[in-house]
Protein backbone atom coordinates (compact mmCIF):
# COMPACT_ATOMS: atom_id res chain seq x y z
CA UNK A 1 0.00 0.00 0.00
CA UNK A 2 1.65 3.78 -0.59
CA UNK A 3 2.00 5.77 2.13
CA UNK A 4 -0.49 8.64 1.93
CA UNK A 5 0.89 11.96 2.81
CA UNK A 6 -1.03 14.91 2.32
CA UNK A 7 0.04 18.65 2.63
CA UNK A 8 -2.55 19.16 5.72
CA UNK A 9 -2.33 15.69 7.50
CA UNK A 10 -0.61 15.70 10.96
CA UNK A 11 1.17 12.30 10.34
CA UNK A 12 1.76 10.02 7.18
CA UNK A 13 -0.79 6.90 6.83
CA UNK A 14 1.10 3.70 8.11
CA UNK A 15 1.96 1.30 5.71
CA UNK A 16 0.88 -2.24 5.39
CA UNK A 17 0.88 -5.35 4.14
CA UNK A 18 0.46 -5.32 0.45
CA UNK A 19 -3.13 -6.56 -0.34
CA UNK A 20 -5.51 -7.34 -3.25
CA UNK A 21 -7.98 -4.58 -1.43
CA UNK A 22 -4.56 -1.81 -1.42
CA UNK A 23 -6.04 1.23 -2.64
CA UNK A 24 -4.77 2.83 -5.70
CA UNK A 25 -2.37 6.00 -5.30
CA UNK A 26 -3.33 9.80 -4.54
CA UNK A 27 -4.61 10.90 -7.74
CA UNK A 28 -6.77 7.70 -8.64
CA UNK A 29 -10.29 9.06 -9.06
CA UNK A 30 -12.65 7.19 -6.46
CA UNK A 31 -14.18 4.09 -7.65
CA UNK A 32 -17.67 5.51 -7.00
CA UNK A 33 -16.58 8.55 -9.18
CA UNK A 34 -15.05 6.32 -11.84
CA UNK A 35 -18.87 3.98 -11.58
CA UNK A 36 -20.73 7.34 -11.96
CA UNK A 37 -18.97 8.25 -14.61
CA UNK A 38 -19.17 5.06 -16.69
CA UNK A 39 -23.35 6.07 -16.15
CA UNK A 40 -22.64 9.30 -17.70
CA UNK A 41 -23.53 10.87 -14.35
CA UNK A 42 -19.75 11.50 -13.29
CA UNK A 43 -19.80 15.25 -14.05
CA UNK A 44 -22.07 15.52 -10.51
CA UNK A 45 -24.89 17.53 -10.20
CA UNK A 46 -25.49 17.48 -14.84
CA UNK A 47 -28.82 15.70 -14.45
CA UNK A 48 -30.48 17.76 -11.69
CA UNK A 49 -28.56 20.78 -12.40
CA UNK A 50 -30.96 22.88 -13.46
CA UNK A 51 -33.01 22.10 -10.11
CA UNK A 52 -30.77 24.33 -8.72
CA UNK A 53 -31.92 27.54 -10.18
CA UNK A 54 -35.09 26.69 -9.26
CA UNK A 55 -35.09 26.73 -5.58
CA UNK A 56 -34.14 30.40 -5.74
CA UNK A 57 -32.16 32.72 -2.97
CA UNK A 58 -28.91 32.55 -3.18
CA UNK A 59 -28.42 34.45 -0.27
CA UNK A 60 -26.27 31.79 1.91
CA UNK A 61 -23.55 31.36 -1.27
CA UNK A 62 -20.87 33.18 0.48
CA UNK A 63 -20.84 30.33 3.36
CA UNK A 64 -21.89 27.56 1.31
CA UNK A 65 -18.99 28.32 -1.40
CA UNK A 66 -16.53 28.56 1.61
CA UNK A 67 -17.02 25.75 2.57
CA UNK A 68 -17.39 23.61 -0.68
CA UNK A 69 -13.92 25.42 -1.34
CA UNK A 70 -12.63 24.43 2.27
CA UNK A 71 -13.80 20.64 1.58
CA UNK A 72 -11.80 20.72 -2.49
CA UNK A 73 -8.42 21.92 -0.64
CA UNK A 74 -6.90 18.60 -0.01
CA UNK A 75 -9.67 16.18 -2.50
CA UNK A 76 -6.47 14.08 -3.60
CA UNK A 77 -5.80 13.01 -0.05
CA UNK A 78 -9.89 12.07 0.73
CA UNK A 79 -9.92 10.38 -2.67
CA UNK A 80 -6.98 8.34 -1.57
CA UNK A 81 -9.03 8.02 1.80
CA UNK A 82 -12.37 6.88 0.29
CA UNK A 83 -10.44 4.24 -2.14
CA UNK A 84 -8.60 2.28 1.26
CA UNK A 85 -12.89 0.90 1.82
CA UNK A 86 -14.37 -1.40 0.16
CA UNK A 87 -18.07 -0.03 -0.46
CA UNK A 88 -20.44 -0.84 -2.81
CA UNK A 89 -19.80 1.45 -5.77
CA UNK A 90 -23.19 1.67 -6.48
CA UNK A 91 -24.74 3.08 -3.46
CA UNK A 92 -23.87 6.34 -1.89
CA UNK A 93 -23.18 5.09 2.35
CA UNK A 94 -24.99 8.27 4.35
CA UNK A 95 -26.16 6.02 7.52
CA UNK A 96 -23.16 5.66 9.27
CA UNK A 97 -24.75 6.29 12.12
CA UNK A 98 -26.13 3.02 12.04
CA UNK A 99 -22.77 1.45 10.70
CA UNK A 100 -19.68 2.04 9.51
CA UNK A 101 -17.59 0.09 6.80
CA UNK A 102 -14.45 -1.46 7.77
CA UNK A 103 -11.41 -0.10 5.70
CA UNK A 104 -9.41 -2.77 3.53
CA UNK A 105 -6.70 -2.49 6.20
CA UNK A 106 -9.13 -3.44 8.86
CA UNK A 107 -10.58 -6.52 6.71
CA UNK A 108 -7.65 -8.13 6.07
CA UNK A 109 -6.27 -8.08 9.36
CA UNK A 110 -9.56 -9.79 10.67
CA UNK A 111 -9.29 -12.11 7.74
CA UNK A 112 -5.32 -12.85 8.51
CA UNK A 113 -6.09 -13.05 12.34
CA UNK A 114 -9.58 -15.07 12.33
CA UNK A 115 -7.28 -17.77 9.85
CA UNK A 116 -4.49 -17.95 12.63
CA UNK A 117 -6.89 -18.21 15.57
CA UNK A 118 -8.85 -21.44 13.93
CA UNK A 119 -5.12 -22.52 12.75
CA UNK A 120 -3.84 -23.12 16.17
CA UNK A 121 -7.67 -23.42 17.55
CA UNK A 122 -6.74 -20.27 19.73
CA UNK A 123 -9.32 -19.11 22.99
CA UNK A 124 -9.96 -15.34 23.68
CA UNK A 125 -9.46 -15.82 27.58
CA UNK A 126 -8.08 -11.83 27.93
CA UNK A 127 -8.34 -8.42 29.04
CA UNK A 128 -6.58 -7.35 25.99
CA UNK A 129 -4.46 -5.20 28.00
CA UNK A 130 -1.72 -5.19 24.73
CA UNK A 131 -4.48 -3.60 22.45
CA UNK A 132 -6.06 -1.38 25.19
CA UNK A 133 -2.60 -0.14 25.98
CA UNK A 134 -2.61 0.64 21.53
CA UNK A 135 -5.65 2.37 21.41
CA UNK A 136 -6.19 4.54 24.95
CA UNK A 137 -3.94 7.30 24.09
CA UNK A 138 -5.59 8.21 21.16
CA UNK A 139 -8.94 8.88 23.40
CA UNK A 140 -6.93 10.60 25.80
CA UNK A 141 -6.61 8.11 28.96
CA UNK A 142 -4.86 5.33 30.21
CA UNK A 143 -5.81 1.35 29.65
CA UNK A 144 -7.22 1.11 32.72
CA UNK A 145 -10.25 3.23 31.73
CA UNK A 146 -11.00 2.44 28.11
CA UNK A 147 -12.82 -1.15 27.93
CA UNK A 148 -13.66 -2.74 24.76
CA UNK A 149 -16.98 -3.24 24.86
CA UNK A 150 -19.87 -4.94 22.59
CA UNK A 151 -21.27 -1.84 20.83
CA UNK A 152 -22.71 1.39 22.57
CA UNK A 153 -25.95 -0.01 23.61
CA UNK A 154 -23.80 -2.90 25.54
CA UNK A 155 -21.41 -0.16 27.54
CA UNK A 156 -24.55 1.55 28.54
CA UNK A 157 -25.69 -1.32 30.42
CA UNK A 158 -22.25 -2.16 31.55
CA UNK A 159 -22.12 1.82 33.18
CA UNK A 160 -26.04 2.14 34.31
CA UNK A 161 -26.85 -1.54 35.72
CA UNK A 162 -23.36 -1.78 37.41
CA UNK A 163 -23.57 1.73 39.83
CA UNK A 164 -24.97 1.43 43.57
CA UNK A 165 -28.48 3.07 43.07
CA UNK A 166 -30.40 3.84 45.93
CA UNK A 167 -34.43 4.00 45.71
CA UNK A 168 -35.17 7.41 44.84
CA UNK A 169 -32.05 8.26 43.13
CA UNK A 170 -33.20 10.52 40.27
CA UNK A 171 -31.49 10.51 36.78
CA UNK A 172 -31.95 14.24 34.71
CA UNK A 173 -32.22 12.86 30.98
CA UNK A 174 -33.68 13.76 27.49
CA UNK A 175 -36.58 12.83 25.94
CA UNK A 176 -34.45 12.41 22.59
CA UNK A 177 -32.27 9.56 24.58
CA UNK A 178 -31.50 6.35 22.49
CA UNK A 179 -33.03 2.94 23.27
CA UNK A 180 -29.95 1.69 24.12
CA UNK A 181 -29.14 4.52 27.55
CA UNK A 182 -32.95 4.26 27.68
CA UNK A 183 -33.14 0.52 28.31
CA UNK A 184 -31.10 0.08 31.08
CA UNK A 185 -32.34 3.33 32.63
CA UNK A 186 -35.83 1.49 32.52
CA UNK A 187 -34.37 -1.58 34.36
CA UNK A 188 -32.63 0.87 37.25
CA UNK A 189 -35.97 2.38 37.64
CA UNK A 190 -37.89 -1.27 38.24
CA UNK A 191 -35.37 -3.00 39.82
CA UNK A 192 -33.42 0.07 42.05
CA UNK A 193 -36.48 2.58 42.54
CA UNK A 194 -34.24 5.17 40.71
CA UNK A 195 -36.51 7.92 38.89
CA UNK A 196 -35.81 9.73 35.51
CA UNK A 197 -36.58 13.11 35.10
CA UNK A 198 -36.68 14.18 30.98
CA UNK A 199 -36.06 17.50 29.72
CA UNK A 200 -37.83 18.36 26.85
CA UNK A 201 -35.08 19.06 23.91
CA UNK A 202 -34.99 21.90 21.54
CA UNK A 203 -34.65 21.58 17.62
CA UNK A 204 -33.29 23.72 15.05
CA UNK A 205 -30.78 26.47 14.63
CA UNK A 206 -31.71 28.40 17.22
CA UNK A 207 -30.38 27.42 20.36
CA UNK A 208 -26.43 27.41 21.76
CA UNK A 209 -24.50 25.39 24.23
CA UNK A 210 -25.83 27.55 27.08
CA UNK A 211 -29.21 26.63 26.39
CA UNK A 212 -28.00 22.95 27.50
CA UNK A 213 -26.23 24.29 30.67
CA UNK A 214 -29.44 25.99 31.44
CA UNK A 215 -31.38 23.46 30.82
CA UNK A 216 -29.28 20.84 32.82
CA UNK A 217 -29.49 23.45 35.72
CA UNK A 218 -32.55 24.50 36.04
CA UNK A 219 -33.95 20.75 36.65
CA UNK A 220 -31.35 19.79 38.61
CA UNK A 221 -32.17 23.12 40.83
CA UNK A 222 -36.00 22.46 40.69
CA UNK A 223 -35.71 18.81 41.55
CA UNK A 224 -33.63 19.40 44.38
CA UNK A 225 -35.55 22.39 45.58
CA UNK A 226 -38.75 19.78 45.40
CA UNK A 227 -36.19 17.61 48.17
CA UNK A 228 -35.48 15.22 45.25
CA UNK A 229 -31.99 13.34 45.39
CA UNK A 230 -30.39 13.95 42.45
CA UNK A 231 -27.09 11.47 41.59
CA UNK A 232 -26.50 11.33 37.81
CA UNK A 233 -26.69 12.94 34.23
CA UNK A 234 -27.18 10.77 31.39
CA UNK A 235 -27.22 12.57 28.12
CA UNK A 236 -26.14 11.85 24.12
CA UNK A 237 -23.45 13.84 22.61
CA UNK A 238 -24.70 13.72 19.77
CA UNK A 239 -28.26 12.76 19.84
CA UNK A 240 -28.74 10.44 17.04
CA UNK A 241 -32.49 12.23 16.28
CA UNK A 242 -31.36 15.65 15.62
CA UNK A 243 -27.67 15.50 15.88
CA UNK A 244 -26.99 17.76 18.42
CA UNK A 245 -23.97 17.54 20.00
CA UNK A 246 -25.04 18.45 23.71
CA UNK A 247 -21.62 20.29 24.47
CA UNK A 248 -19.79 17.66 26.92
CA UNK A 249 -17.38 20.28 28.78
CA UNK A 250 -20.10 22.33 29.63
CA UNK A 251 -22.46 20.01 30.87
CA UNK A 252 -19.61 18.77 32.79
CA UNK A 253 -19.74 22.19 34.54
CA UNK A 254 -23.47 21.48 35.62
CA UNK A 255 -22.45 17.93 36.79
CA UNK A 256 -19.21 19.28 39.10
CA UNK A 257 -21.79 21.97 40.29
CA UNK A 258 -24.03 19.56 41.49
CA UNK A 259 -21.68 16.70 42.64
CA UNK A 260 -23.19 14.41 40.24
CA UNK A 261 -22.81 10.97 38.09
CA UNK A 262 -22.04 11.36 34.44
CA UNK A 263 -22.97 8.83 31.45
CA UNK A 264 -22.91 10.38 27.83
CA UNK A 265 -23.91 8.28 25.82
CA UNK A 266 -21.42 8.60 22.60
CA UNK A 267 -22.13 6.25 20.22
CA UNK A 268 -21.34 8.28 17.76
CA UNK A 269 -18.19 9.66 19.04
CA UNK A 270 -15.41 7.70 18.49
CA UNK A 271 -13.91 7.50 15.03
CA UNK A 272 -16.11 11.14 14.40
CA UNK A 273 -14.86 13.52 17.00
CA UNK A 274 -11.17 14.54 18.14
CA UNK A 275 -12.03 13.95 22.03
CA UNK A 276 -9.66 13.79 24.66
CA UNK A 277 -11.59 11.93 27.80
CA UNK A 278 -9.13 12.45 30.54
CA UNK A 279 -9.90 16.09 29.93
CA UNK A 280 -13.51 15.74 29.40
CA UNK A 281 -13.85 13.85 32.96
CA UNK A 282 -17.28 12.15 32.17
CA UNK A 283 -17.55 8.85 34.57
CA UNK A 284 -19.04 6.73 31.53
CA UNK A 285 -18.57 7.05 27.89
CA UNK A 286 -20.15 4.72 25.96
CA UNK A 287 -18.70 4.89 22.45
CA UNK A 288 -19.60 2.59 19.16
CA UNK A 289 -16.63 0.73 17.48
CA UNK A 290 -18.61 -0.25 14.19
CA UNK A 291 -20.44 3.07 13.78
CA UNK A 292 -17.64 6.13 12.84
CA UNK A 293 -14.80 4.41 13.75
CA UNK A 294 -15.74 1.38 11.16
CA UNK A 295 -14.17 -1.51 13.09
CA UNK A 296 -16.45 -4.43 12.87
CA UNK A 297 -20.11 -5.59 13.82
CA UNK A 298 -19.89 -6.26 17.86
CA UNK A 299 -17.14 -3.77 19.03
CA UNK A 300 -17.64 -0.98 21.11
CA UNK A 301 -15.15 1.32 23.80
CA UNK A 302 -16.26 2.42 26.86
CA UNK A 303 -14.67 4.80 28.68
CA UNK A 304 -14.27 4.66 32.57
CA UNK A 305 -13.34 7.09 34.61
CA UNK A 306 -10.72 5.67 37.29
CA UNK A 307 -8.66 8.99 37.84
CA UNK A 308 -9.27 12.16 39.78
CA UNK A 309 -8.09 14.63 37.62
CA UNK A 310 -8.58 18.66 37.44
CA UNK A 311 -11.40 18.09 34.74
CA UNK A 312 -13.55 16.09 37.56
CA UNK A 313 -12.55 16.59 40.72
CA UNK A 314 -15.18 14.55 42.70
CA UNK A 315 -14.89 11.38 44.07
CA UNK A 316 -14.93 8.51 41.59
CA UNK A 317 -18.74 6.90 42.20
CA UNK A 318 -19.15 3.25 43.56
CA UNK A 319 -19.53 0.99 40.42
CA UNK A 320 -19.58 -3.05 40.39
CA UNK A 321 -18.56 -5.12 37.05
CA UNK A 322 -22.41 -6.54 36.14
CA UNK A 323 -21.10 -8.91 33.01
CA UNK A 324 -17.56 -10.16 33.70
CA UNK A 325 -15.39 -13.20 34.77
CA UNK A 326 -12.94 -10.83 36.07
CA UNK A 327 -13.96 -9.20 39.91
CA UNK A 328 -12.03 -8.09 42.85
CA UNK A 329 -13.58 -5.88 45.38
CA UNK A 330 -12.58 -2.65 45.45
CA UNK A 331 -12.74 0.76 47.51
CA UNK A 332 -12.04 2.95 44.85
CA UNK A 333 -12.13 5.76 46.95
CA UNK A 334 -8.92 4.03 49.02
CA UNK A 335 -6.98 1.82 46.75
CA UNK A 336 -4.53 3.56 44.47
CA UNK A 337 -6.37 3.77 40.44
CA UNK A 338 -3.23 2.77 39.20
CA UNK A 339 -3.71 -0.73 41.14
CA UNK A 340 -7.21 -1.25 39.73
CA UNK A 341 -7.96 -1.73 36.02
CA UNK A 342 -11.34 -1.50 35.94
CA UNK A 343 -11.50 -1.53 32.35
CA UNK A 344 -10.41 -4.78 32.72
CA UNK A 345 -13.40 -6.23 34.41
CA UNK A 346 -15.63 -5.01 31.39
CA UNK A 347 -13.30 -6.07 28.45
CA UNK A 348 -12.82 -9.98 30.03
CA UNK A 349 -16.03 -11.55 30.17
CA UNK A 350 -14.89 -15.09 28.94
CA UNK A 351 -13.73 -15.87 26.04
CA UNK A 352 -13.80 -13.13 23.81
CA UNK A 353 -13.62 -13.06 19.94
CA UNK A 354 -10.15 -11.53 19.87
CA UNK A 355 -9.60 -10.68 16.02
CA UNK A 356 -12.65 -8.38 15.70
CA UNK A 357 -10.58 -6.25 18.36
CA UNK A 358 -7.39 -6.48 16.46
CA UNK A 359 -9.41 -4.71 13.85
CA UNK A 360 -10.90 -2.66 15.88
CA UNK A 361 -7.46 -1.08 16.85
CA UNK A 362 -6.30 -1.57 13.26
CA UNK A 363 -8.99 0.82 12.30
CA UNK A 364 -7.93 3.31 15.30
CA UNK A 365 -4.45 2.98 14.37
CA UNK A 366 -5.50 4.13 10.54
CA UNK A 367 -7.51 7.49 11.78
CA UNK A 368 -4.19 8.00 14.03
CA UNK A 369 -2.58 8.48 10.78
CA UNK A 370 -4.76 10.25 8.95
CA UNK A 371 -4.83 12.21 12.19
CA UNK A 372 -8.31 12.20 14.09
CA UNK A 373 -8.36 16.11 13.96
CA UNK A 374 -8.34 16.28 10.22
CA UNK A 375 -11.06 13.52 10.32
CA UNK A 376 -13.27 15.36 12.59
CA UNK A 377 -12.94 18.77 10.65
CA UNK A 378 -13.29 17.18 7.44
CA UNK A 379 -16.29 15.12 9.11
CA UNK A 380 -18.11 18.79 10.07
CA UNK A 381 -17.37 20.70 7.20
CA UNK A 382 -19.39 18.21 5.10
CA UNK A 383 -21.70 18.51 7.53
CA UNK A 384 -21.79 22.22 7.45
CA UNK A 385 -21.65 22.18 3.77
CA UNK A 386 -24.58 20.27 3.56
CA UNK A 387 -26.58 22.56 6.48
CA UNK A 388 -26.00 25.56 4.58
CA UNK A 389 -27.26 23.96 1.29
CA UNK A 390 -30.55 22.63 2.79
CA UNK A 391 -30.99 26.46 4.49
CA UNK A 392 -30.78 27.98 1.20
CA UNK A 393 -33.25 25.43 -0.67
CA UNK A 394 -35.62 24.95 2.40
CA UNK A 395 -35.29 27.32 4.84
CA UNK A 396 -33.13 27.36 7.67
CA UNK A 397 -36.36 26.25 9.63
CA UNK A 398 -36.29 22.90 7.91
CA UNK A 399 -33.45 21.83 9.62
CA UNK A 400 -33.38 20.52 13.32
CA UNK A 401 -29.75 20.27 13.56
CA UNK A 402 -28.11 23.24 14.56
CA UNK A 403 -26.00 25.04 12.58
CA UNK A 404 -24.44 28.24 13.80
CA UNK A 405 -23.09 27.06 17.08
CA UNK A 406 -19.49 25.00 16.97
CA UNK A 407 -19.86 23.77 19.76
CA UNK A 408 -23.66 22.39 18.71
CA UNK A 409 -21.93 20.55 15.72
CA UNK A 410 -21.85 17.10 14.25
CA UNK A 411 -21.85 14.87 11.37
CA UNK A 412 -25.33 14.10 11.45
CA UNK A 413 -27.67 16.66 10.01
CA UNK A 414 -31.88 16.09 10.25
CA UNK A 415 -33.91 17.96 8.52
CA UNK A 416 -37.83 18.50 7.31
CA UNK A 417 -37.69 18.19 3.22
CA UNK A 418 -41.33 18.02 2.71
CA UNK A 419 -42.56 21.56 1.48
CA UNK A 420 -45.87 20.63 3.20
CA UNK A 421 -44.34 20.91 6.44
CA UNK A 422 -46.79 18.57 8.47
CA UNK A 423 -45.97 15.74 6.34
CA UNK A 424 -42.71 15.65 8.56
CA UNK A 425 -45.30 14.11 10.95
CA UNK A 426 -46.48 11.38 8.78
CA UNK A 427 -44.91 7.97 9.23
CA UNK A 428 -45.00 6.74 5.66
CA UNK A 429 -43.81 9.57 3.62
CA UNK A 430 -40.07 9.43 5.28
CA UNK A 431 -40.24 6.05 5.27
CA UNK A 432 -41.17 6.17 1.42
CA UNK A 433 -38.43 9.14 0.83
CA UNK A 434 -35.84 7.05 2.65
CA UNK A 435 -36.38 4.15 -0.24
CA UNK A 436 -36.71 6.41 -3.42
CA UNK A 437 -33.53 8.03 -2.11
CA UNK A 438 -31.99 4.91 -3.08
CA UNK A 439 -34.18 3.17 -6.06
CA UNK A 440 -34.90 6.59 -7.55
CA UNK A 441 -31.45 7.73 -8.03
CA UNK A 442 -28.30 6.06 -9.46
CA UNK A 443 -26.04 7.30 -6.93
CA UNK A 444 -28.40 5.13 -4.48
CA UNK A 445 -28.51 7.36 -1.57
CA UNK A 446 -28.41 5.35 1.66
CA UNK A 447 -30.22 7.99 4.30
CA UNK A 448 -32.33 6.91 7.18
CA UNK A 449 -35.43 8.92 9.28
CA UNK A 450 -35.35 9.00 12.60
CA UNK A 451 -38.73 10.20 14.83
CA UNK A 452 -38.83 12.62 17.87
CA UNK A 453 -40.99 14.85 20.20
CA UNK A 454 -40.87 18.19 18.85
CA UNK A 455 -41.97 21.03 21.81
CA UNK A 456 -45.61 22.09 20.72
CA UNK A 457 -45.68 18.96 18.50
CA UNK A 458 -48.98 16.83 18.55
CA UNK A 459 -47.05 14.19 17.08
CA UNK A 460 -43.60 12.94 16.90
CA UNK A 461 -41.17 14.74 13.44
CA UNK A 462 -40.12 12.01 11.23
CA UNK A 463 -36.55 14.00 10.26
CA UNK A 464 -34.75 12.82 7.15
CA UNK A 465 -31.04 12.01 8.34
CA UNK A 466 -27.92 12.07 6.65
CA UNK A 467 -24.43 11.43 8.10
CA UNK A 468 -21.39 12.79 6.47
CA UNK A 469 -18.00 10.79 6.69
CA UNK A 470 -14.05 10.69 5.40
CA UNK A 471 -15.52 8.56 2.12
CA UNK A 472 -17.97 11.62 1.00
CA UNK A 473 -16.75 14.88 -0.68
CA UNK A 474 -18.29 17.70 -2.19
CA UNK A 475 -19.80 16.24 -4.97
CA UNK A 476 -21.92 13.83 -2.78
CA UNK A 477 -23.24 16.74 -0.94
CA UNK A 478 -24.37 18.51 -4.05
CA UNK A 479 -25.69 15.81 -5.62
CA UNK A 480 -27.57 14.29 -2.65
CA UNK A 481 -29.06 17.86 -1.84
CA UNK A 482 -30.50 17.82 -5.63
CA UNK A 483 -31.67 14.25 -5.35
CA UNK A 484 -33.42 15.36 -1.91
CA UNK A 485 -35.02 18.59 -3.33
CA UNK A 486 -35.88 16.66 -6.83
CA UNK A 487 -37.61 13.81 -4.24
CA UNK A 488 -39.15 16.39 -2.13
CA UNK A 489 -41.37 17.52 -5.23
CA UNK A 490 -42.49 14.68 -6.02
CA UNK A 491 -43.17 11.92 -2.54
C1 LIG B 1 -27.24 7.64 20.45
C2 LIG B 1 -27.19 6.16 20.25
N1 LIG B 1 -27.02 5.37 21.31
C3 LIG B 1 -26.95 4.03 21.19
C4 LIG B 1 -27.05 3.42 19.96
C5 LIG B 1 -26.93 1.93 19.86
O1 LIG B 1 -25.71 1.64 19.24
P1 LIG B 1 -25.07 0.20 19.27
O2 LIG B 1 -25.62 -0.54 18.12
O3 LIG B 1 -23.60 0.48 19.13
O4 LIG B 1 -25.41 -0.44 20.55
C6 LIG B 1 -27.23 4.19 18.82
C7 LIG B 1 -27.36 3.57 17.50
O5 LIG B 1 -27.59 4.16 16.49
C8 LIG B 1 -27.29 5.60 18.97
O6 LIG B 1 -27.46 6.38 17.91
Amino acid sequence: MPTLVSPHAEAPLAGGPPSPLAPPGPDAPSKRREFLRMLGLGAGAATLGPLLGACGSGNAQTTSEALRAQLLRDEAFWTSVQNMFVLNPRKTFMNIGTAGSMPALALDLFAEENRKKAAESGNGYSNLLDLRQKVAPSFGVDASELAFSANTSSGMCHAILGLDWQRGDVVVTTNHEHGGGDTPLAIAVDRFGIEVSRIAMPVGNNQTAATYVNLFDERVRALKAQGKRVRAMMWSSPTYKTGTMLPIAELMGVVKTHGLISIVDGAHLPGMMDYHYGNLGMDFMSGAGHKWQCGPGSTGILIMRNRIRSSNPLPLPKWYPVHTSTYRAVDRSIVPPESYDIAASVTSCGSVHTPMFMALAKACEMWDSIGRKKIETYDLTLASYLKEKIAERWGVDALYSPKDDPKLLSALTSFNPFPNKTDVMNAQKATAFVARMQSDYPQGFIVRSADFPVIGAASNHYAIRVSTHLWHDARDIDLLVDAMWDLSRKV
